[in-house]
């Protein structure tokens, strides 16, 4: 029975750490908790979790919520990451993660044997070192002892969804980054199982993002029978949180990745294969262009550079720069790069430096790479007929007045903030108040629940020189990165 006012909880398995919200059917925020778990690699280009951490960090945020009888739970998480299950339903071994790159001629093998034009017709997009099929192939090819247990396949959030209802189950959103789900039939390709000769029962049940999947267990931090919705992968639960659910808003988040995203009207995709195009979590479709390393980027400056100051202290000596950085370049692309270029070999660069630069240029520097990166994904967006009346803008770089403004700037429109910027979590805990019918559709929730605080204007500075010339400084690095 759904109480007079809905709590609705939505567990986000970020890849820094886990958090758990409660909101109520107006989606006002009441309570929060988070986790923090290690991020294992080990080696160069792999990046690994145990997703035991992951759920032992959901119980601690269970725990703090204090909350057993939710009407309703969402998840969403991490996306692409393969978590390898035994027949006991045990982890086999870390999950590989969705920013792993040892998965090159997997990619190969698979364009090969499904063919490069077949494969974006099924799934929309090409074959992604970062997506969990080659994942698969890499388990079978390179530790074929762990390959003979596996039984079944799950992406992070569902990982947690099995803990929670003992139901192996996925949704469209999440599915659809796995490089194997045949988006415009929002169902997997048995097709190119039966080519890449892997077995159809280790895959889960696929469900809209808004049904209902099954029902909580019993445990010490939860009452059985609670409804789990599907819910969605980070980026398709974070555009419900957005609003980005019509075509026209456009959502763009600096988080560890970054993300430029909207709503398209069917499945169509990039020729290219330069842009995602998934399944959405409103029963439609989406592109998107991710950049691997955005607020990550910013993350490691300030570590590597910069050590002991905060965010603020970077940008505020940024500002003391123009435009252009005092021509200094910055490539942003430290874990190889996704969005547009599809290259697992690309590396982060400062260029253009000389005896006049300054520390302000090299910080302006950073927040102008990471911009272009962005301003990359966008026109790949673009590309597709996307609109941009509206940008709203999330994840943690959203609290820099100074980025907002140079994104504002750069894409010539106005960029807004959110009353409530939980990212992911927010969209699940939404979805799932969609999933027991306290709104109709995932586009009235979004209505009801989505406010913006604050919008900052573009005021006509113009970033097209040095964003050429950020262009350009990879077209001339592409190549030395293979030699290197
Ligand atoms: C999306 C993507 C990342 C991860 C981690 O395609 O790879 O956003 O989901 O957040």
């Amino acid at each position: 029975m759904i109480t007079d006012v809905a709590k609705l909880l939505g567990i986000d398995i970020g890849t820094s750490g886990c958090k758990v919200i409660l909101i109520n059917e107006k989606g006002t925020l009441l309570k929060q908790a988070s986790a923090e778990y290690e991020l294992l690699t080990p080696k160069p280009m792999w990046t690994e979790q145990r997703p035991e951490d992951w759920w032992t960090g959901v119980q601690s945020c269970l725990a703090e919520i204090g909350e057993k009888h939710p009407d309703a739970i969402g998840v969403t998480g991490q996306m692409h990451g393969s978590v390898f299950l035994d027949a006991n339903d045990e982890v086999i071994r870390p999950a590989l993660l969705w920013n792993d790159q040892r998965t090159v001629a997997e990619c190969a093998d698979i364009d090969s044997t499904i063919g490069h034009d077949e494969l974006l017709r099924i799934t929309c997009n090409p074959a992604l070192t970062g997506f969990q099929l080659p994942k698969i192939l890499w388990l079978k090819k390179n530790e074929p002892e762990n390959f003979s247990r596996l039984k079944s396949l799950l992406l992070p959030k569902d990982y947690i969804r099995m803990k929670l209802t003992g139901v192996k189950a996925t949704e469209v959103s999440d599915a659809s980054g796995t490089g194997i789900l045949e988006v415009p039939k929002r169902n997997w390709s048995s097709e190119m199982m039966s080519s890449l000769g892997l077995d159809p029962t280790v895959f889960p049940e696929v469900f809209e993002s808004d049904e209902i999947t099954g029902k909580t267990l019993e445990s010490a931090f939860l009452d059985a029978g609670i409804p789990v919705v599907g819910g969605g992968g980070d980026q398709a639960a974070a555009a419900v949180g957005t609003g980005a659910v019509d075509i026209g808003t456009i959502s763009v988040s600096l988080g560890t990745s970054g993300v430029v995203f909207t709503s398209i009207p069917g499945p169509i995709y990039d020729p290219n294969g330069a842009a995602h195009t998934f399944c959405h979590a409103n029963r439609s479709w989406h592109a998107m262009g991710v950049m691997l390393s955005c607020g990550g980027a910013l993350r490691w400056y300030r570590d590597v550079f910069c050590s002991g100051q905060s965010y603020d202290a970077i940008s505020s000596e940024a500002i003391k720069s123009d435009i252009g950085a005092g021509g200094i370049t910055f490539l942003p692309y430290l874990a190889g790069e996704r969005a547009p270029h599809n290259d697992p070999f690309a590396t982060g660069m400062f260029a253009g430096m000389t005896l006049a630069s300054k520390k302000s240029d090299i910080n302006r520097s950073v927040f102008e790479g990471i911009t272009y990166g962005l301003l990359d994904c966008f026109r790949l967006l673009q590309g597709l007929g996307a609109e941009s009346r509206t940008i709203n803008v999330t994840s943690g770089g959203s609290k820099s007045d100074f980025w907002m403004q140079m994104i504002a700037d750069a894409f010539e429109a106005p960029c807004n903030r959110l009353q409530v910027d939980e990212g992911p979590a927010f969209g699940a805990a939404i979805l799932a108040g969609v999933g027991i019918g306290i709104w109709p559709t995932v586009t009235e929730a979004c209505a009801q629940c989505v406010k913006s605080s604050q919008t900052i204007g573009p005021t006509g500075h113009d970033y097209s020189i040095p964003y050429e010339r950020y262009r350009d400084l990879y077209r001339h690095a592409r190549d030395w990165n293979v030699r290197r």
